[in-house]
C-alpha cells in the first residue's frame, strides 16, 4: 500500500522531469498534500534574467492556492532532485511555506539515492515573519 509520502515522492519525481532549468541544470520537483486529501505539484522555472527563477516549492503552493487551498491546509511537502546531493528549501520558499503550512507540518527533501532529510516548518524558519493580528 502506498503511503502519503510515497505518493508525494512519486509526484515530486514527475514534477522534476518538467523543470525548466537550462541555466542551473538543477531540476527540482515539489509535491504537496492538503488536510482534505488534495495533492498538487510544481517544478522550478528559470529565466534568462536569472533572478526571476521561481522555485518548485513556490510553484506547487501557488498552484494549490489557485484551487482555493488556504493557509494552514497544507500538511506535507516533499521535494525531489535527481542528483546525489540533498538540499534544503531556499529562504524565500521557507517564508512562503510558513504562510501556508502549520509550524509542526513536515517538509522532506529526497535525492536520487533514496536519501531523505525531514524538517518541521518551524525548524526551517524559526522566528519567521508574520503579520500581527489586528
Ligand atoms: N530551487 C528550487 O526549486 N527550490 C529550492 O528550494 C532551491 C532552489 C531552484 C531554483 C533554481 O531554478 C535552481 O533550483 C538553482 O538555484
Amino acid at each position: 500500500m502506498s503511503t502519503q509520502f510515497d505518493t508525494l515522492l512519486s509526484m515530486a519525481k514527475v514534477a522534476a522531469t518538467k523543470a525548466y532549468a537550462p541555466y542551473s541544470n538543477f531540476q527540482v520537483g515539489a509535491a504537496i498534500h492538503t488536510r482534505n486529501g488534495q495533492t498538487f505539484m510544481g517544478c522550478n522555472v528559470e529565466n534568462a534574467s536569472y533572478g526571476m527563477a521561481i522555485c518548485a516549492e513556490r510553484n506547487a503552493i501557488t498552484t494549490a492556492v489557485t484551487e482555493s487551498v488556504q493557509p494552514g491546509e497544507i500538511d506535507e511537502l516533499v521535494l525531489y532532485i535527481d542528483r546525489p546531493e540533498l538540499f534544503s528549501p531556499c529562504g524565500a520558499c521557507r517564508q512562503v511555506i510558513s504562510e501556508f503550512m502549520k509550524p509542526d507540518a513536515k517538509v522532506t527533501a529526497c535525492n536520487k539515492n533514496g536519501e531523505t532529510k525531514t524538517w518541521t516548518v518551524q525548524g526551517l524558519l524559526p522566528d519567521g515573519f508574520s503579520m500581527p493580528e489586528d
